[in-house]
């Protein structure tokens, strides 16, 4: 009722409350590059669609006269109560979307007291975000690149951060193919964008004046690069670094952020390393949950990283229920195609433990700053509170199969 309120009053609210005007909207405030990298995905967007068809396909079926009056949308995740079954993705480049970028998402992901994910190719350094926060909780994201000593860097930080896990993502050991990026000849990284937490990291910055490891790629010196100069000037200023310290460290960052050979045992030596609970993000095969489970790690995170890498991949949504039944007594969450509230019980009916809200926080972000941000958090999450109401479902960790009507031929 008070987002309803909030119009009446007069309010203007400053997002738009349906998902296709809200990317709209950005999409008319934002450059084209910068739309690009936020909106696009991998190959003919197959993967991204089917993100989308996924919770299209899914039908609520609601029980009548058992509604109350106050819902409850509390779940238990990894020993805490979650005041809702919604996080903020890590979401990188987010000055692609607004100068205040990560700043202005931790703060509204602290007066909504939903938990803020950061990137590791954050715009803004953590220990920033957290000193925006207060107690509100964070996690961190992890990119484990060749450089095994920046990774542990960054874990000590989080730490640091009162992050209250580590997310490891697996589907990005390589860039994926994206064709909208590629065709308007932008990759942010060569500008410096979203190496935030590279810059300033203090074993990073003591390989600056080191050569760089092989298989080195080396920005071709085209006048479009030469241009950005000024741009990586402009940003290397900000973490004392002069135009040639920030190439190196463009450089560098694009020869190691990525480790095409992860593989399992690194997931066993990060257990080492924490005693912060461990996500492992990009699951969608059942085996890949069992050989989770036996690593040790704490939860799951279903995604395939918004239809971003894989053109062609499963729908998240779909994949889900495989992992849950495989992930044994791992709390599993998903990501990739969450929209609106109707989309988080349909998660949550499935068996995910909550849901992480990608896109529409970047969109509001790109509107509206951190008030924008704030509103696509309020709009969900009222949606799901009324969702929940009207399927008679008084608790949020009450959703289950018993709300989904059978799969029908036709759909
Ligand atoms: C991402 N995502 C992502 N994931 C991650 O683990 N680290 C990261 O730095 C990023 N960066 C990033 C940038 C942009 C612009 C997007 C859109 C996404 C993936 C993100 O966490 C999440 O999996 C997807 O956003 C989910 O898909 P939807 O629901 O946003 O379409």
């Amino acid at each position: 009722t008070r987002v309803y309120v909030r119009g009446l009053g007069g309010e203007r609210p400053a997002v738009p409350v349906a998902p296709e005007r809200l990317q709209a909207a950005a999409q008319a405030k934002l450059g084209a590059a910068d739309f690009a990298y936020i909106a696009g995905g991998a190959g003919a967007e197959r993967t991204m669609r089917a993100n989308l068809a996924a919770f299209e396909r899914v039908r609520l079926l609601p029980r009548r006269l058992s509604g109350s009056r106050e819902r409850d949308l509390g779940v238990e995740l990894l020993g805490q109560t979650l005041a809702a079954p919604l996080l903020l993705a890590p979401i990188g480049v987010l000055e692609a979307a607004h100068p205040e970028a990560d700043l202005a998402v931790a703060r509204a992901a602290a007066a909504e007291n939903v938990p803020f994910i950061f990137s590791s190719q954050a715009s803004v350094p953590m220990e920033s975000c957290a000193a925006a926060m207060g107690d509100s909780p964070r996690w961190f994201q992890l990119y484990w690149g060749t450089d095994d000593e920046v990774t542990r860097s960054f874990v000590r930080r989080a730490e640091a951060c009162g992050a209250g896990a580590i997310v490891l993502t697996l589907d990005t050991t390589l860039l994926g193919w994206r064709p909208r990026d590629l065709d308007l000849g932008s990759l942010p990284f060569l500008r410096g964008r979203g190496i935030a937490q590279y810059l300033s990291d203090p074993v990073f910055r003591s390989r600056l004046d080191q050569a760089l490891p092989a298989p080195a790629v080396q920005p071709p010196r085209t006048p479009a690069l030469l241009r950005a100069g000024a741009e990586l000037a402009a940003r290397g200023r900000r973490f004392g670094l002069s135009l040639e310290q920030m190439q190196a460290a463009a450089a560098r960052f694009t020869a190691t952020y990525t480790r095409p050979d992860l593989g399992w045992d690194d997931v066993s030596r990060l257990r080492e390393w924490t005693g912060l609970p461990i996500l492992l993000k990009g699951i969608l095969h059942p085996d890949d949950a069992r050989e989770a489970a036996s690593r040790g790690v704490n939860g799951l995170i279903v995604s395939n990283h918004g239809g971003r890498q894989i053109d062609g991949e499963v729908g998240a949504l779909d994949a889900l229920p495989g992992v849950v039944a495989a992930a044994g007594d791992l709390p599993v969450l998903l990501d990739s195609g969450v929209r609106t509230g109707s989309d988080v019980a349909k998660a949550l009916a499935l068996g995910a433990r909550a849901v992480l809200l990608g896109r529409p926080y970047a969109y509001g972000l790109a509107i509206a700053g951190e008030t924008g941000v704030r509103e696509v958090i309020q709009n969900v999450l009222a949606e799901f509170d009324l969702t929940l109401g009207l399927l008679g479902v008084r608790a949020a960790r009450d959703l289950g199969p018993q709300h989904l009507a059978p799969p029908t031929p036709s759909t």
